[in-house]
């Protein structure tokens, strides 16, 4: 049996790139291996210098690989090379040396993996495994951190209560309590960051998600920075934490925006993408399916290659007062719940984020977030009395969105007047319990309408009065900060409940 032609056809079958080429570097063997892996025929291959055609670039400087080669015969090492289409691939390539009669070197045998896809692979593990044990470290900083600032902020408020109301002291003690609460805030995120947080996942459905921050995003946004919302008539529901999600949003937006100092245009996308194999393949950590998008896209600033390369590192910043955490905290929640994150940006042209999640369901949320019309507020009026006007306004504007009547109060005397003057039966007292003074407008209130139902916000159940207050019986408590969700959800679930 002529051997020759059967082991030629043995080569074809190898996956790997299987070359010969001359001491000069002329191609002269080219197997089936070889085309499919640079995209070069054999015809166009051969004659052809393997290191210009491929744009070869070596470990070492040429002539110390050559040195070692000619002396012992062999050599292995990794290659940077290019395929025909011009995208870059490594390969670990394998060399031997063949002799002619006369014992001169002839020809180089070379046998070439790619091995692009396991570096990647690598990459991204010690990548997610380098997250892990940060976001472990930072939860539990964070844990900490939230309890001492919970003291530092019980201890304010109660020598703010023990001091007179024209005390000057006051001054500073405010200072130390927004202080505090700008801690707090940063504390949260740090939590999320290191999942410490306690998860609730729901059906969400992305849109409803970001028409119900209309208003927030608008005020991070500003009005130098022209958006552009294009939201797909069915983006999908996902199965997630909606705190965790419209935090995700924030960061995505603040980053957009801080991108663009001097204005320019964010988009806001969703959509429904079906990531087939070959997308998959080239992004290590998703499976294919079908996944809901939300993509941020700036006209701002962009992100050269080093930065790239490190922006979802926690603390990583390029801004003098930035967290390094927006990023960071949004790669790690969205992981959470099965998604992905893929940036592409270019310097001085912008940047695109894209979030991709798991579809949940094929159909629109069930529940438990009322966004389905029918399922709307039955029309309650709901006394609303929050000293922060922005805070109030917003509330106010959930509110009605599901369709209840609201009479908004900035304090408990004008809350009391409205309640006298108000005719037809209010339902449910909404009240910030720190501002409500202790004679207490609810019991007032509930004289007037009965079956008054009450719910207390608060960011510091620390102090006894407004503990007292929110363990009476038949208090309802949310604790601030709470997502419009959250809210509204809260507020149909008490109306909905057993007469108070
Ligand atoms: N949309 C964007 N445009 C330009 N650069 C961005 C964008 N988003 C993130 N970056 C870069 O990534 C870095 C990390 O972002 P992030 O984790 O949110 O931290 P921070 O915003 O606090 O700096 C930023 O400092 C910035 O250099
Ligand atoms: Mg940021």
């Amino acid at each position: 049996m002529d051997t020759t032609p059967c082991v030629l056809h043995l080569l074809d079958l190898a996956d790997d790139a299987v070359s010969v080429r001359t001491f000069d570097d002329r191609i002269v063997y080219w197997n089936k291996g070889a085309e499919r892996l640079y995209g070069w025929t054999v015809d166009e291959a051969r004659g052809q210098r393997s290191r210009e055609l491929l744009e070869t670039q070596f470990p070492k400087p040429l002539a110390e690989i050559e040195e070692y080669f000619l002396k012992h015969g062999h050599w292995h090492g990794e290659l940077l090379q290019k395929k025909r289409d011009g995208q870059p691939l490594t390969v670990a390539s394998r060399w031997t040396l063949e002799h002619d009669r006369s014992g001169r070197p002839q020809h180089i045998l070379e046998i070439g993996s790619d091995i692009s896809r396991r570096l990647e692979l690598e990459e991204h593990f010690y990548h997610s495994q380098k997250m892990e044990s940060v976001a472990r470290l930072a939860g539990g900083l964070a844990h900490d951190f939230a309890n001492f600032l919970r003291v530092i902020a019980g201890r304010t408020d109660r020598i703010t209560a023990a001091l007179a109301p024209e005390d000057r002291l006051r001054e500073d003690l405010d200072v130390i309590r927004k202080t505090t609460d700008r801690a707090a805030t940063l504390t949260r995120q740090l939590l999320a960051f290191g999942r410490r947080q306690p998860v609730r996942p729901q059906l969400i459905d992305l849109n409803t998600l970001l028409v119900n921050m209309d208003r927030l995003l608008r005020r991070l946004i500003g009005d130098e920075v022209q958006v552009i919302a294009k939201l797909a008539d069915e983006a999908g529901v996902v199965r997630a934490d909606p705190g965790l999600l419209e935090q995700v949003v924030v960061n995505l937006i603040i980053n957009a925006r801080e991108a663009m100092p001097s204005g320019g245009s964010l988009t806001i996308e969703t959509g429904r993408v079906d990531l087939d194999m070959k997308y998959v393949a080239r992004h290590a950590s998703l499976v294919p399916g079908v996944y809901a998008m939300l993509a941020v896209s700036d006209t701002g600033c962009g992100m050269d290659e080093e930065v790239q390369s490190r922006m979802f590192e926690p603390f990583f910043s390029t801004k003098h007062w930035g967290t390094g955490l927006g990023l960071s905290t949004a790669y790690s929640i969205v992981k959470q719940f099965g998604g992905s994150i893929w940036v592409s940006s270019e310097v001085r042209v912008g940047t695109t984020v894209k979030v991709y999640l798991p579809i949940a369901v094929q159909a629109p949320a069930p529940s438990p977030v009322a966004f389905d019309l029918s399922q709307l507020g039955g029309g309650e009026t709901v006394l609303l009395v929050e000293h922060d006007e922005g805070l109030r306004e917003a509330l106010g504007e959930t509110l009605r969105t599901h369709g209840y009547t609201v009479i908004e109060a900035a304090n408990s005397a004008e809350a009391l007047r409205l309640a006298e003057a108000h005719s037809t039966a209010i339902g449910l007292l909404v009240a910030d319990a720190v501002e409500l003074p202790a004679e207490d407008v609810a019991p007032t209130v509930s004289r007037l309408h009965s079956g008054l139902k009450t719910l207390y916000m608060s960011g510091y159940a620390g102090t006894a009065e407004i503990s007292r207050r929110i363990f009476e019986p038949g208090c309802n408590f949310i604790r601030k900060p709470f997502t419009q969700l959250e809210f509204i959800s809260k507020v149909q679930e008490i109306l909905a409940g057993p007469r108070q």
